[in-house]
């Protein structure tokens, strides 16, 4: 959260909202334990929840229909404070005192224009492609008085995104516009209902609604291309406008975008990051004038961060058998590492979302040379310390339901008995250190008695609770490399791709435009500690073990001793051995 945040420090107190605000109140829920909440499933909710915040800490009347995008307020000051950061250097002459903004697609709310007016009485044309969204920022533009401030623009899909106002307005012959900003729909083409997404654009089920439109969601070729386009428009424009910015859904985005302006020979550029509760945006801006970014904007992550050392562990045979992913042979080649690591972030990221940790999608890097997959994440809430006792509750549920008895046994441990009297598992308690008991053991152990009893249908089991745990929406086709002939490149990438088009197809378009809305909902929500997981080969995480599959895990920010209980947590679940850096 950007330090002059109206919301750093100040959490917006809901019960406190519904006394002023009696609008509010229908959409103020109790909690069992008497916490107040508001469901963000619902947008009615959050649209009053936005509503109410403009009002009360910026007297602004907003209306906003239920079927378009809803800003959510902390996100969106964020952006705006990282603005002022940057026009701190360019007060100059020729930009005179009058501050100009360019808004690409304001959205029906207007709230960029609204905000910056209000904060900073900065003026604005705000553009839009859709009529509908254009009309109800123009309301709101005249019922916070500020028409002659901020002008809405419709403009059509094909027209450009800056040149088309230059030459509209009067302003852009005597002044520059001090800059641009932009809040570009996130996801590539919608097909019949479907978005097309990358593999790696998967994110924990969503929490609430989207009321967002398809144009606000979605863009021909997303927004890595919608940011292109605007660069390669600001290399006619250049010096007309300041600072070109724009927010970015997506960190993979960046790359991409960085590597066009660099092929642009567009050098003075800066890039930053949002962090609200469970969201994160990223922010990137270019200038071609001599103006570089205030020396804060450009300082390098803390040498604190950088000290800390990761966790590492390697995989024992039993993840590859309860997985049924195929270890690394000795003749591999990258791609089939690659497509291993791969299968491994996937049942990563699956017990990470389990434990309801927030993630951004797992991003391909390059390390040493060779490839890897990073996943970042965020956890608000320790899920793992009690996860095992849940698991026992299921269980036990699971078998008074099925009609068995549960015994519990004088030293604390529960005896299972089936109906015709046998004992079928025992289920120990957690080991003293508050960590629960290997699950490496017991899986070992279920292994060892399975291969000697059959199930009474002949087959086997292998710890099927931590099977089933770690199965996917379509796991015979994502995880199932056995059917691929690894040693062929072309399998390969027929896998992957396969991969990818099944998850395509089967996103449905509802769960993917409750993404917008749904991680920008938690308002001010502090992380217990921020991580990241690399999956790679032990050798490319600098770890002891060559080229056999190991997770690296390094705690970014935040409570380092929560963060090595989730790594022991994963390390029993997922029948790791913790290995060490070289
Ligand atoms: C994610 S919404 C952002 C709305 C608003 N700025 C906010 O932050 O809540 C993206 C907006 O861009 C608009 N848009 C899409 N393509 C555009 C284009 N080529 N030019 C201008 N606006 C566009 C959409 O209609 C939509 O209102």
């Amino acid at each position: 959260m950007h330090e002059r945040n109206i919301f750093k420090n100040d959490k917006p107190n809901f019960e406190q909202l519904a006394q002023e605000y009696p609008e509010f109140t229908p959409y103020l829920h109790k909690g069992s334990s008497g916490k107040p909440y508001v469901n963000f499933k619902d947008p009615a909710a959050l649209r009053a929840l936005s509503v109410v915040l403009l009002k009360k800490y910026f007297d602004l009347n907003l209306e906003i229909p239920l079927d378009r995008l809803i800003p959510t307020i902390p996100l969106r000051l964020n952006y705006l404070h990282w603005i002022e950061d940057l026009l701190n250097l360019n007060e100059t002459e020729e930009c005179g005192d009058e501050f100009l903004g360019i808004d690409v697609g304001c959205g029906a709310s207007c709230i960029y224009g609204l905000l910056g007016n209000k904060m900073n009485q900065w003026k604005f044309i705000a553009t839009d492609v859709d009529e509908t969204s254009c009309k109800y920022a123009q309301q709101n533009v005249e019922q916070n008085h500020m028409q002659h401030q901020i002008t809405i623009q419709h403009k059509r899909e094909n027209e450009s995104f800056f040149e088309s106002v230059l030459s509209q307005h009067p302003q852009s012959q005597t002044k520059l516009f001090h800059f641009t900003m932009c809040n570009p729909p996130f996801f590539a083409e919608v097909y019949d209902g479907h978005v097309t997404y990358n593999r790696t654009n998967r994110r924990p089920s969503p929490a609430s609604t989207s009321t967002a439109t398809e144009s606000e969601r979605a863009t021909e070729g997303g927004e890595v291309s919608f940011v292109e386009r605007m660069i390669d428009e600001s290399l006619r424009t250049k010096n007309a406008i300041r600072w070109y910015t724009t927010m970015l859904g997506k960190k993979s985005s960046m790359k991409p975008l960085i590597q066009r302006l660099k092929d642009a020979e567009i050098t003075n550029y800066t890039t930053t990051e949002f962090s609200q509760g469970r969201t994160t945006r990223w922010g990137l801006a270019w200038s071609f004038s001599d103006n570089r970014p205030p020396s804060k904007l450009l300082e390098k992550p803390s040498k604190k961060k950088k000290k800390a050392k990761p966790f590492i562990m390697s995989f024992t045979r039993d993840f590859f058998v309860e997985t049924e992913i195929l270890n690394i042979k000795s003749t591999a080649k990258s791609t089939e590492i690659d497509a291993v690591v791969w299968d491994i972030v996937k049942v990563v990221e699956k017990e990470l979302l389990d434990l309801q940790i927030s993630l951004d999608a797992p991003e391909h890097i390059e390390l040493m040379n060779s490839g890897a997959y990073e996943l970042t994440g965020k956890a608000f809430a320790n899920t793992w310390i009690h996860s095992r006792q849940k698991r026992r509750k299921e269980k036990r549920l699971e078998l008074v339901q099925d009609g068995t008895t549960i015994c519990e046994t004088q030293d604390g441990t529960n005896s299972c008995e089936t109906q015709d009297g046998t004992t079928s598992c025992e289920i120990k308690p957690n080991n003293q250190d508050g960590n629960s008991i290997s699950s490496l053991n017991q899986a070992s152990a279920s292994f060892a008695n399975n291969s000697n009893h059959p199930n009474q249908d002949g087959t086997q089991s292998y710890g099927k609770r931590t099977l089933d745990s770690i199965s996917f929406e379509n796991e015979s086709e994502i995880r199932n490399p056995k059917k691929l002939k690894m040693d062929d490149e072309d399998s390969v990438n027929k896998y992957t791709n396969k991969e990818h088009e099944t998850n395509t197809n089967e996103l449905k378009m509802e769960k993917i435009s409750t993404e917008l809305t749904m991680l920008e909902t938690n308002i001010v929500e502090c992380p217990l500690f921020t991580f990241s997981c690399t999956a790679s080969t032990a050798k490319q995480l600098h770890a002891t073990g060559g080229r056999i599959p190991a997770l690296s895990m390094l705690c970014l920010e935040g409570d380092r001793e929560q963060f090595h209980q989730l790594f022991l947590h994963l390390k029993n679940k997922l029948h790791g051995v913790q290995i060490s850096p070289l």
